[in-house]
């Protein structure tokens, strides 16, 4: 059974974007794989943030996963700084990165201009901390949005650049990608959903007005009604094909074939339909957000099994690098002195 790895960022407010590229295909494989899942705080670190917040976020993320179905019983659901052996395989791995490959990341790029006062090497070798917490766990799957595929690439270059060096040890982890693998921002469809960017996203836990609100000023057509759909009305399609019936979605089609689709009421429709998804995600997300002694136990049972499987992978790792001295070696004089 190959096992699936994939991670998040304790953004505290998941959104949509998040639930359709990755989160729904993690629950989805759940049932026939062996599943590892995690928040990655130490991910969270490469760009400015509140300590004294970080620890709400990472709980608010867990209960939002849990909310949308990841099960912590039958997959293992922890906290990435939980399991030291992520930062060691890391170091590890840094040692055989071309750091030109880091440069041409385009994340980076895009964070390094977005946060010109604090480009740190966090930020550059980030997808090398991806890279260890995918190998860690020799992942042969891995479900996440478009916008980690770069990451991935680099993954799948580094196990084989490990495997060369060292004596095959790694798989080539592959992505999988649902069919809304790119959300697009609700108010700038030219660019992806993202919590950074504010009006752009609809949260996992918003309530009905809030979401009402969104998909009513979320942009379509820009200017006149050209030859094919503007990136704002394909969006709201996206979105549609997502949350409502093959029916609904069939009929709005028919509908703007025949140029007789008015927005407001694709957006009607949507925002029923996303209000009626989501109500129960935000129902339960707030349940378990009011016993948060039983979220920390939960994390905690899932960082046990994951550190079970990350330490044989470090036995293995160090063993093969040279870190282990081995049982041969004669003791030290003074040890044997006494
Ligand atoms: P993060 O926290 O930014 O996003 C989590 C997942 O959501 C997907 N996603 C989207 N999918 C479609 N449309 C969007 N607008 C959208 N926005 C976000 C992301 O692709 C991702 O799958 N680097 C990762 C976290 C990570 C990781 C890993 C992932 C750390 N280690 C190992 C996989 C394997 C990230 O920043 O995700």
């Amino acid at each position: 059974m190959a096992r699936v790895f994939s991670g998040i960022q304790p953004t505290g407010q998941l959104h949509v974007g998040n639930y359709l590229g990755a989160i729904r295909n993690w629950v989805a494989v759940q049932a026939e794989h062996d599943c590892v899942f995690s928040i990655v705080d130490l991910h969270a670190m490469t760009i400015p943030y509140d300590p004294a917040e970080l620890p709400q976020r990472v709980l608010a993320t867990a209960a939002t996963l849990i909310g949308c179905g990841i099960d912590p019983e039958r997959s293992i659901l922890y906290v990435q700084s939980h399991v030291r052996e992520h930062s060691e395989l890391c170091w590890i791995l840094n040692c055989i990165t071309p750091l030109g490959s880091l440069q041409r990341m385009t994340q980076f790029k895009d964070k390094a201009k977005q946060h010109q006062e604090n480009v740190n090497a966090g930020l550059l070798n980030y997808p090398i901390l991806q890279a260890a917490d995918i190998l860690l766990y020799k992942a042969a799957l891995v479900p996440v949005g478009e916008d980690q595929v770069q990451h991935l690439e680099l993954s799948r270059d580094l196990a084989r650049r490990f495997n060369h060096l060292f004596g095959e040890t790694f798989p080539e982890p592959q992505a999988l990608l649902t069919r809304a693998a790119r959300v697009m921002a609700l108010n700038d469809p030219t660019r992806k959903m993202s919590k950074s960017i504010p009006g752009s996203f609809v949260a996992l836990t918003a309530p009905p007005e809030e979401i009402q609100g969104l998909i009513r000023r979320a942009v379509t057509d820009t200017g006149p009604r050209g030859e094919s759909m503007s990136p704002g009305v394909a969006n709201l399609f996206t979105l549609l094909e997502s949350f409502s019936a093959p029916e609904t979605v069939a009929q709005f089609r028919e509908a703007y074939e025949q140029g007789a689709l008015r927005y407001v009421d694709l957006k009607q429709q949507l925002a029923e339909d996303m209000v009626r998804a989501l109500t129960p995600i935000r129902e339960r997300y707030t349940e378990l957000m009011s016993r948060q002694d039983e979220l920390k136990e939960l994390l905690a049972y899932g960082a046990d099994r994951a550190r079970a499987i990350a330490r044989d992978t470090m036995e293995e790792v160090r063993d093969k690098t040279g870190l282990v001295l081995g049982t041969s070696a004669a003791a030290p004089t003074a040890a044997r002195a006494t």
